[in-house]
C-alpha cells in the first residue's frame, strides 16, 4: 500500500514522545541525540515533544542532564547554548532493566502522565539503541505493557525504530521478523540502514533517472565493472565487544554495502513511492548470485588489521574480519557477467565511501569512470579523455567534477539521522529497509558466513591505502 505521510503541519501539531531504550550507549550520544538537537534548533520537532531516556544506570535528574551534556557528540559552538538548555528541558530519564516487566509498566505510566499533562494522547516512537541480542526481549515487553497499541486509527500512533544488524543471519532475521509481525503492523516498523538516508545515496536514484544520457548505457554491454568502497580510518577502538561479535560483513556488508549496490543496479521504479522504490531495491538483492563453498575463495577476501587483537573487548585469538572484499554478480540480463566489487575496511588510510562505474573501452586499458562520491567531499566525477595537443591522436585523462560543497546545495544536505527521524515522524518509509530487502541480503550473506572459517584470514597493517 502506498504511504500517505502526514503533512508537516499535521505532524507539528501532534505531541510526540520519543523513547530511547539504551540512552547511555554510544549510538544515542553519537548519532541520535545530536540529530534530535539539530532538529530542535531548526524548529523541526513537534511543538510539544518529550524525550525519555531508558537504561539500567541510576541517575538523579541533574546527573542525567550532565551525562547527556558531556556525552552528546556536538562541536563547541555548533548550537546556541540556549537551544541546548531548552532541549535538555524536554528530556527525562527512566531507570530500569531491559528484562524487567515492571520497568515497562513504569515507562507506560510515565508516558500516561505526560499525555495527561498535554491533555492529548501523544504519538510514540521507540528507538532500540541496544545490542541486537536484546531486541526480542524489549519488543515483547513493549507489547505486553500495551505500548505498541496506537490510541486510535487517527491519533496517537506508535512506531518502532530498529537499527541494523537486523538479526545475525537469515535464521535469526526471520525469527525477529516473525516476532515483529506479531506485535506490530508493517507501517509501525522502521528498520534503519542509515546509509539509505545519505543525501548522496539518494542522489544515485535522481541522477540515474533524470539524466537520460546514462540510462541506455547502464548495462552489461557498456559497463565493465562496478566498485563499491566503504573505507574507514577509525579502528574499532571503544566498540571492541560489539564489533567482535559482528565483523565487517555483518556490520556494514549485509546492509550499507548491499544497499549501495541495489541503488546502482535497480530498474526504474514504477513510481517514486516508498513501496515501488523498496520493491526495486529488493528485486536486485533477490537476484544476487549466491556464493558457494566452491566460489568462496575465488570471490571473497577477508582480513584483519594488525593490532585488532589488542583492542579492548576483542576475544583472544578472535578471527573476526575488519576488512572484506566480495566479487558479486546479479542474475538479470541487464547485469550479465558484470562484477560488482564490494569492499570495506576499518583502520584504512582514509575514510571514504565511493562508487566507481567503469565503462568498457575497446581501445585499450584506459576507461571512462563515473564516480559517485558518497562521503566526504560529496559529489560526482567523470573521467574522460582529451586529445593531447600536438601531432597525432594521443589522448590523456581529465576529470569533470561536481562537488556539492562548491554550490549552495551543500547547505541543504541534511544529516542522515536527522532525515530518518523526520521521516519516521512523518511516517515515510522510503529510506528504511523493507523486510524483503533485509531477508534477501541475509539470504546472500548467510552462506558466506557459514563457510567463513574455511577462508584464510589475512592481516594488514593499520593505515593501509588498499588491500590486494
Ligand atoms: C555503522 C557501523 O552502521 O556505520 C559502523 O556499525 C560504521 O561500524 C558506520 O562506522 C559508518 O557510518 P558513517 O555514516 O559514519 O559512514
Amino acid at each position: 500500500m502506498p504511504q500517505t505521510p502526514d503533512t508537516h503541519n499535521n505532524f507539528a501539531l501532534h505531541p510526540t514522545v520519543f523513547v530511547i531504550l539504551g540512552i547511555t550507549g554510544d549510538l544515542a550520544s553519537r548519532k541520535l541525540l545530536p540529530a534530535l538537537l539539530a532538529l530542535y534548533s531548526k524548529k523541526l520537532l513537534p511543538q510539544r515533544f518529550a524525550i525519555i531516556g531508558f537504561s539500567r544506570r541510576t541517575f538523579s535528574r541533574e546527573e542525567f542532564r550532565e551525562f547527556i551534556r558531556e556525552r552528546i557528540n556536538i562541536r563547541p559552538g555548533q548550537f546556541k547554548e540556549e537551544d541546548i538548555k531548552h532541549f535538555l528541558d524536554h528530556m527525562s530519564y527512566e531507570q530500569g532493566l531491559f528484562d524487567d516487566p515492571t520497568a515497562y509498566a513504569q515507562l507506560a505510566q510515565k508516558i500516561a502522565t505526560i499525555d495527561k499533562g498535554w491533555g492529548q494522547c501523544s504519538n510514540k516512537l521507540f528507538h532500540l539503541s541496544v545490542p541486537p541480542t536484546l531486541y526480542e526481549g524489549i519488543l515483547s515487553h513493549i507489547s505486553r505493557s500495551g505500548l505498541n497499541v496506537p490510541c486510535s486509527d487517527e491519533v496517537g500512533w506508535t512506531r518502532i525504530l530498529i537499527e541494523k544488524p537486523f538479526g545475525n543471519d537469515i535464521h535469526a532475521a526471520r525469527q525477529l521478523d516473525k516476532l515483529l509481525g506479531k506485535l506490530f503492523k508493517e507501517e509501525q516498523i522502521f528498520r534503519i540502514d542509515h546509509y539509505l538516508a545519505k543525501e548522496t545515496l539518494q542522489n544515485i536514484v535522481s541522477f540515474r533517472f533524470s539524466n537520460s544520457m546514462f540510462e541506455p548505457i547502464w548495462q552489461h554491454e557498456f559497463i565493465d565493472k562496478v566498485h563499491i568502497k566503504l573505507y574507514e580510518k577509525n579502528s574499532v577502538e571503544g566498540r571492541g565487544t560489539f564489533y567482535d561479535s559482528l565483523g565487517a560483513l555483518r556490520d556494514v556488508g549485509q546492509n550499507h554495502m548491499l544497499q549501495m549496490l541495489a541503488l546502482i543496479a535497480m530498474n526504474r521504479p514504477k513510481s517514486f513511492s516508498a513501496t515501488d522504490i523498496r520493491a526495486e531495491r529488493a528485486r536486485v538483492l533477490k537476484s544476487l548470485v549466491g556464493i558457494t563453498r566452491r566460489t568462496l575463495s575465488e570471490r571473497v577476501v577477508r582480513s584483519q588489521y594488525i593490532g585488532y587483537l589488542n583492542e579492548a573487548g576483542v576475544k583472544p585469538g578472535s578471527k573476526t574480519e575488519t576488512f572484506v572484499r566480495i566479487e558479486t554478480y546479479i542474475n538479470v540480463p541487464r547485469w550479465k557477467k558484470v562484477p560488482f566489487y564490494l569492499e570495506t575496511g576499518k583502520a584504512m588510510s582514509e575514510s571514504k565511501a565511493e562508487i566507481d562505474i567503469y565503462f568498457k573501452n575497446e581501445e585499450g586499458n584506459e576507461q571512462n569512470i563515473l564516480t559517485f562520491r558518497i562521503q566526504p567531499d560529496e559529489g560526482i566525477k567523470i573521467r574522460f579523455f582529451v586529445k593531447t595537443p600536438g601531432q597525432g591522436f594521443e589522448v590523456e585523462p581529465r576529470t569533470l567534477k561536481f562537488k556539492y560543497a562548491d554550490t549552495s546545495l551543500s547547505e541543504h544536505i541534511s544529516n542522515d539521522y536527522e532525515r530518518l527521524i523526520r521521516d519516521a515522524f512523518i511516517g515515510d518509509q522510503t529510506l528504511f529497509a523493507s523486510t524483503d530487502e533485509i531477508m534477501a541480503s541475509w539470504e546472500y550473506v548467510t552462506p558466506i558466513l557459514e563457510h567463513w572459517s574455511e577462508l584464510p584470514l589475512t592481516t594488514y597493517p593499520k593505515g593501509i591505502t588498499e588491500i590486494e
